[in-house]
């Protein structure tokens, strides 16, 4: 795992955007969306790398991490039209490559069963973006999570829907159950790239990176992982131990040696 503490947010979604050109200009085929505050300075980079920079999306495949259950197809909040609003209108990417679990399938849980199979077919995706929640959780795995899960029907806690009220008209309009990848669905990716800007990010970053492997932290799963990329801004980098180290590793990086 590295960690890459940049100095603002700005940076610290230019620094995950550089990773997603590469991997693409690279050849990557397919790419792992998540929605959030977090990831939007990441989707606004990459449009402006599509319009100016000649990244394109084309041939490639993109896969949601979760949705809403129980709002309309078009909701402004479901991640999918975030995803569209935000980024795919505004690059190259096929519509029909944008693959999603649908939150408003009659059968959810055969509706989860059919996006992670269809992701076994077409995976394993190349870069996967994710945000943290405040409490740990990655996608819509909260706290509690198995760390050997995969996409399924979860249930939101109260803190996560309280965090969301603010995108919908409070927190009785925030749905109480979603479809996530499961955890060990996300382990699947090729390189995880975490990105977490702002204070109140801090313990739960901390945690992740630092604290034991457990549930308690869905995040935690990451240091399970081969290729970990966890990008974020002095303030969520704020209660590290290692920070110290993480600068050290940064200034003295081997040549050649990537991301
Ligand atoms: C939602 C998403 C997560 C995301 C989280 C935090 O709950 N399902 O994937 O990580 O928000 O987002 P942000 O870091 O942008 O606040």
């Amino acid at each position: 795992m590295e960690v890459v503490i940049r100095p603002d947010a700005d940076d610290a979604a230019r620094t995950a955007a550089g990773i997603v050109h590469r991997a693409l200009a690279e050849g990557a085929g397919t790419l792992g969306l998540a929605t959030g505050p977090s990831l939007l300075g990441v989707y606004r980079d990459l449009v402006r790398r599509h319009r100016e920079e000649g990244l394109s999306f084309t041939g490639v495949d993109a896969f949601l991490l979760d949705d809403y259950v129980g709002i309309p197809a078009g909701h402004p909040q479901s991640c999918a039209e975030v995803i569209r609003r935000e980024l795919t209108d505004h690059i190259d990417l096929d519509p029909a490559r944008l693959h999603r679990p649908r939150g408003t399938a009659s059968d959810p849980a055969a509706e989860a069963r059919r996006f992670e199979q269809h992701l076994t077919e077409t995976g394993p995706v190349g870069v996967q973006l994710l945000g943290i929640g405040g409490n740990g959780h990655i996608g819509f795995n909260e706290p509690g999570s198995s760390l050997a899960s995969r996409t399924r029907l979860k249930t939101l806690t109260d803190d996560t829907r309280r965090d969301n009220a603010r995108f919908f008209r409070g927190i009785d309009a925030v749905p109480r159950h979603v479809i996530t990848q499961g955890l060990a669905t996300i382990g699947e990716a090729s390189h995880l790239v975490l990105i977490a800007t702002g204070p109140h990010k801090a313990g739960a970053v901390a945690a992740a990176v630092e604290g034991p492997v457990t549930a308690a932290c869905p995040a935690s799963v990451l240091q399970l992982h081969r290729h970990v990329t966890v990008v974020v801004d002095e303030l969520a980098a704020s209660r590290l131990e290692l920070h110290a180290y993480y600068r050290c590793v940064a200034r003295h990086k081997p040549v050649g040696q990537r991301y």
